[in-house]
Parts: structure tokens; sequence; C-alpha cells
């Protein structure tokens, strides 16, 4: 006996590698419960077009919620000779309604209706992940709030630079992920193509109604070629680029968590719940979430990879390679959804170590950079100043002291143009203040900052 959806053309079962090799069943139940409401929509619309009758759509329709009510309840039995979600939920709806149920894929091929579970799929996660981003983006202005006196050094080079609010490198992260948002809502506009009525390729004889099933479903557009529809995966690796660049993102500010919460920097301290201890070294608290965070990046990077080499010379229309779009595109959606879960608890229980920031603001040069300012409102080309605090810094550094320790004699070696008291009035808070250009860091311009950026989180 041979397979109860092709038997006909065929005289043997398929050898047992073949079959394991060739199932997607493992993953694909995934998207049982897409798979039925576009069955649902296309038999309904079949019924209101007359290809089959109000009855036996009902039927149909019937015996498809039961299989939804036992695949909830896990009593739903898969088969990996069944190969797909698409036949086992087919097959076990014959089983149950008798022939009846033979009518449900009349106009359809496993070709559209996964195009059309992966869209649905699609569709749905990134909402869940536009909501998860927000939540993040949230944290992170809640934490820039809860923080806002806090000045840090700013670095270039992971050399201290320049005097930042902690909050102002809070909102870095806030506005990346901003465009990252943009990016998803950019993916759910190509997502959204209804690929029903393909049929395997070429489209169908019967008198469908595709624009029927595109309300019915939620879509607002439909694919407008049927070999388009069935080929189609532009927006898997769309979204696949944009959960890699917000796992960049993120790998990013790990990299930062990881470097400040060390004894080197010591500017942060993670609340417990989101570090773990050595098995043998009593005194460690690892900041592990953060590193497998960054970890995990490259994986991500890796689906995105392997779904563009995956889709790279492929004829048109349907091939199996296709098959290849689903593990990937499910962990790379786990993966940045746990993350981003992960990231906002972690962003909501830090504290900041105030001291530590404040010494470390205390032993570096970064008012060089006004101080050079200060010369140059007073006359001297730039690149003289610049030439003029790089050796009084210069000289600091011989002698250990910081730029406001100079005394009066010793400023006069370099420049007749400052005194002492211009030297001492360069604090951090100062340096901080003078930058209140829109997008800099004086708190009143990041005060603006903030309420942009939750402004922006209306948006939808
Ligand atoms: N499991 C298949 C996939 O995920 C469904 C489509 C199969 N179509 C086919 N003609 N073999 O791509």
């Amino acid at each position: 006996q041979s397979n109860a959806m092709w038997g006909g053309r065929f005289t043997k079962q398929p050898d047992e590698l073949v079959e394991a090799f060739g199932a997607s069943i493992a993953f694909d139940q995934r998207l049982a419960f897409y798979d039925i409401a576009g069955s649902k929509a296309h038999i309904r619309m079949l019924a209101k077009q007359q290809v089959v009758t109000e009855q036996e759509a009902q039927m149909i329709v019937e015996g498809l919620d039961s299989i939804r009510e036992e695949i909830e309840a896990g009593t739903f039995v898969w088969e990996q000779s069944l190969e797909d979600v698409h036949m086992n939920i087919e097959h076990h709806l014959i089983e149950r309604i008798g022939a009846v149920g033979g009518k449900l894929h009349t106009g359809r091929s496993r070709n559209d209706q996964v195009a059309l579970d992966m869209h649905l799929f699609a569709l749905e996660e990134v909402d869940v992940l536009v909501t998860l981003v927000t939540s993040l983006q949230t944290a992170l202005c809640d934490c820039a709030e809860r923080n806002f006196d806090v000045i840090i050094p700013g670095y270039t080079h992971l050399q201290r630079a320049q005097p930042v609010l902690f909050a102002h490198h809070l909102l870095a992260y806030v506005w990346m992920l901003a465009r990252d948002r943009e990016r998803l809502f950019g993916v759910r506009k190509r997502a959204d193509l209804m690929p029903l009525g393909a049929g395997a390729l070429a489209g169908t004889t019967f008198p469908i109604d595709r624009t029927f099933v595109a309300s019915e479903l939620g879509f607002t557009a439909l694919y407008e070629n049927s070999m388009d529809a069935v080929s189609d995966r532009d927006y898997v690796i769309e979204m696949l680029a944009t959960l890699s660049v917000v796992m960049m993102h993120l790998s990013r500010l790990a990299e930062e968590i990881i470097l400040w919460s060390s004894a080197e920097f010591g500017f942060l301290e993670l609340d417990d719940a989101y570090t773990t201890g050595s098995s043998m070294m009593p005194q460690k608290k690892n900041p592990d979430m953060a590193e497998l965070v960054r970890g995990k990046t490259g994986r991500v990077y890796g689906h995105l990879l392997g779904m563009l080499t995956t889709c790279k010379g492929l004829p048109l229309t349907y091939n199996k390679d296709m098959q290849e779009d689903k593990e990937g595109l499910f962990d790379a959606v786990d993966t940045v959804k746990t993350a981003l879960r992960i990231f906002t608890g972690m962003i909501e229980t830090l504290t900041v170590r105030t001291e530590a920031v404040e010494s470390a603001l205390r032993q570096d040069f970064s008012a060089a950079t006004d101080v050079a300012d200060l010369l140059v409102r007073k006359g001297v080309p730039f690149r003289e100043a610049h030439e003029i605090v790089g050796n009084m810094v210069r000289y600091c550094i011989e002698t250990k002291k910081p730029l406001a320790e100079l005394s009066k004699m010793e400023i006069q070696r370099f420049t007749p143009l400052l005194d002492e008291q211009e030297l001492v009035a360069l604090t951090p808070q100062a340096l901080v203040a003078a930058r209140n250009c829109r997008g800099g860091t004086a708190p009143e311009a990041v005060r603006k900052q903030l309420q942009w950026a939750r402004e922006r989180l209306e948006l939808r």
C-alpha cells in the first residue's frame, strides 16, 4: 500500500530514511492553527462560490475545529509518515468526517497552503516582536529617568573621551530599537500578501474569490502573480535580517553591560536574578545572560545567511529546498523574543554604582576638548589650542594630577590665556550642561529627547 495523499502514481512506500529526511512534521506542527484558519477560510470561500455545498463546508469546518481542540488538548497524534502539518491535518479530517473531507483541498496546493501558513506566522510574530521591542525601550527610558543625574565617561575607541549623561547613553539604544521597530513594520507590510489561490504555481480552474479569503484572514493585499506567491521567501529573509539587526543592537548593549559590571569598570550592578555564580569560585557573579545574548547573535545571523543561501539560485517556483525556511525563522523568532524579555528585566533591575562612575570621571582628561575650546574663544586657532592642551595633558600624566589641579604657574608654562579657576570650573556637570544642542548630552536636551523617544513608542 502506498501513500494516502498521492498513492495513485506510486507502487511503493518511500524508503525509511527518505521519509524521515523529507518530513517536516517535527517542526511545522507549530503552524497547525494557521493551517486550520487558512483551511476554514478556503472552504468557506469554496462554498460561497458554490464549488462545494454549504453543508459540505460546514462538515469540514466542524471537523477542523475538532482537530484544533485535540491539538490544543495535546491529544492529536502527529505522524511522520504523513510528512507535514498539512497532510497530517487533512488525513485526520478525512478519517473523521469521511470522503467529504477530501473536498477541502479543491483548488489548493500545499505550495500555496504552506506559503499562507508562513505568512500568518510572520504577521503574528512581528506584532509580538514589536510589543517586546517597545517594552525594552520603555525599560531603557525608565532606567534613564531613574538615573537622570548620573554622568559617565563617554568613550571612543574604548578610551575615555567626553562625559555624557548615563541617560543619553541609554537613549542611544532606544533610538536604535526605534529603527528596529520601523523595520518590523516594514516586514509586516511585505508579509501582508495573501498567497492562496496560486495553487501549485499557475492558479486554479475553479471560480475562486481570493479577496474574500484575504479579508477572512485579515490580509489587506494579495499576490498578483501565482508563481511569485509560491516562490516568495523575501519576507522570511527580511524578517531574519531585521532580527539580526535587533540582535546586533542587543549584543552591543550586552557587551557594555558585561564590561560595566566588571571590577575594572564597576559602573553597574546587575540584579542577582540576571546573573549566575561559579561552581568553583565563590566570589563570582557572572553576567551570563548578557553573554548568551551576545553569543546567540551569531546563531540568528546564521539563520539569515542560511536562508539567503538556500534561496540563491532556486528556479521558480516551489522547490523542496524551501522547506528549510521554517526551523531558522522559528528559532530566530524564539531567540529574539527571549533575548528581548531577558534584557527588559535586566535593565529594569540594574543599579548604577555612582561612586565608581564618579571616580572614573575624576581620573580622566575628558575636559581637554573644552579647555581647547576656551582657548579658541580667546582667539587661538583650534589646531594650536589642540597642541597646547595636548602638552598640558602630557604634563598632568607625568606629574599624576588632573587638569583641575594645575596651579596658575604651571598653566603659564603652556599658555598665558588661561587661569586655574577656568579649569576648575570644567566639572563633568559643566561639560555635560554645555552640550545643549539638539541631540546633545546636556540635561535639558536629554529631557526633550526622552520625551520624544517616549512619544515614538506610541506609534503602531
Ligand atoms: N512541508 C512542505 C514545506 O514546508 C510543504 C509544501 C510541500 N509541497 C510540495 N510540493 N512538496 O515546504
